[in-house]
């Protein structure tokens, strides 16, 4: 097969699948309205769940740090490119989280690929929970160790896979809140089981720090668990982009060592560090932002109970509604469009076959009214349109 007939023939199965994806150019985009091609719609895809892209101090803060460090770092963090901001961040994360150590990524794919390249050998397992990201998965079905699911959330099946012994080291991978269904890990079940097997634990954060937990410490504080390595990524409520990995010394020392992505990729801009810490510093004294965005869960969840719509047990920002087919589902999502709502159609293979659905996500910023207009369009679609 040649070159051109195999990208024709890839790109083909694509669009006969109702699988095409494509990229729009965005105006503007709040964390609660957008514009695109002119026309202003109500965003529901936006993971900047407390509005913090669009905050004053904290695009002052870059802003001072541009003027302080220039625009970019100049190498990688071993050569030259670790400065001040770096460290102080890296020092705020560690103690606002109660971890020994941070290290910054430039993001979250980053990092969860570089802590199981760079932890997991042959005779090693990783044991993830069967929904986790693509980041987790991908890596642990490129790295030399033995990959294996757990059923979603149920700590009696990673029980099940980890009575059987191996000589080698375990991972237990999850996340404090699906990316995708919204639901939340039972994070002390999973600790137990993992500590009774001597494995460690990676907990995957992204949609809970900042969000949940006192001073939006993340799902593990609100369950009140200390994974060995625990990820926060930068991209959702801290409305900026990067990630962290939070640990022990030895096991900061040892990626400094091994992490190949630390070692042979840019580090982040000092001055998004400077932003960074801002963004910290706001989220710990959030609590408003985040009691705006439970009352609009809540009103959410309401009223999709009263329009009996068919929603997943998430009690968090995230709020998918499964609709099944790929085509329905991107019908559904132009009838929400025409009457003013942006809601994305996330299809396979970010989500199992057959289980397209509109993530429709809350932020601090929408209004109850916003909320009661998309509800409505809902079930003007489910009762008109059933047979779509
Ligand atoms: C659970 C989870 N982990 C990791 C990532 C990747 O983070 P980043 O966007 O910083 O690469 C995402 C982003 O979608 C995510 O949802």
């Amino acid at each position: 097969m040649n070159w051109s007939t195999f990208l024709a023939h890839q790109l083909d199965m694509r669009k006969q699948q109702a699988l095409w994806r494509q990229r729009q150019i965005i105006k503007k985009n709040d964390a609660r309205t957008l514009i695109f091609d002119q026309q202003q719609y109500v965003n529901f895809s936006s993971n900047d769940y407390l509005g913090l892209s669009q905050h004053s101090a904290i695009i002052k803060a870059w802003q001072i740090g541009l003027s302080q460090y220039g625009a970019g770092s100049g190498s990688s963090g071993h050569v030259i490119g670790y400065r001040c901001a770096h460290a102080q961040l890296e020092r705020q994360l560690a103690d606002w989280l109660g971890y020994s150590r941070a290290l910054l990524f430039i993001s979250g794919y980053a990092v969860n690929q570089s802590v199981i390249m760079a932890l997991m050998n042959k005779n090693d397992h990783i044991v993830a929970d069967k929904l986790s990201h693509a980041s987790i998965l991908e890596a642990a079905m490129m790295s030399p160790a033995t990959l294996q699911r757990f059923a979603h959330n149920q700590s009696d099946a990673l029980q099940q896979l980890l009575a059987v012994k191996h000589t080698g080291k375990t991972l237990v991978a999850t996340e404090g809140v699906f990316s995708m269904d919204g639901d939340s890990a039972p994070l002390g079940q999973l600790q137990a089981v993992a500590r009774q097997a001597q494995a460690w634990l990676l907990v995957d954060d992204a949609h809970g720090i900042g969000v949940s937990g006192d001073e939006g410490r993340g799902s593990c504080y609100l369950h009140k668990v200390k994974p060995e390595l625990l990820v926060v990524t930068f991209g959702k409520a801290f409305g900026l982009s990067g990630a962290a990995l939070l640990c022990d010394e030895i096991t900061a020392d040892y990626f400094l060592q091994y992490g190949r992505h630390l070692i042979y990729s840019t580090s982040m801009p000092p001055a998004q560090a400077v932003a960074l810490a801002e963004a910290v510093r706001q989220i710990r004294q959030a609590d408003e932002s985040r009691a705006n965005l439970q009352r609009n869960i809540d009103y959410f969840r309401q009223l999709a109970n009263h329009y009996n719509l068919p929603l997943l047990n998430s009690p968090s920002a995230i709020q998918p509604l499964i609709i099944g087919s790929n085509q329905r589902c991107l019908h559904l999502s132009q009838f929400l469009r025409q009457r003013g709502f942006w809601v994305q159609a996330i299809r396979p293979p970010t989500v199992p076959p057959g289980s397209a659905r509109l993530r429709i996500t809350l932020t601090a910023n929408h209004q109850l009214a916003d909320i009661a207009q998309l509800m409505e369009a809902l079930n003007e679609f489910f009762n008109n349109h059933a047979d779509k």
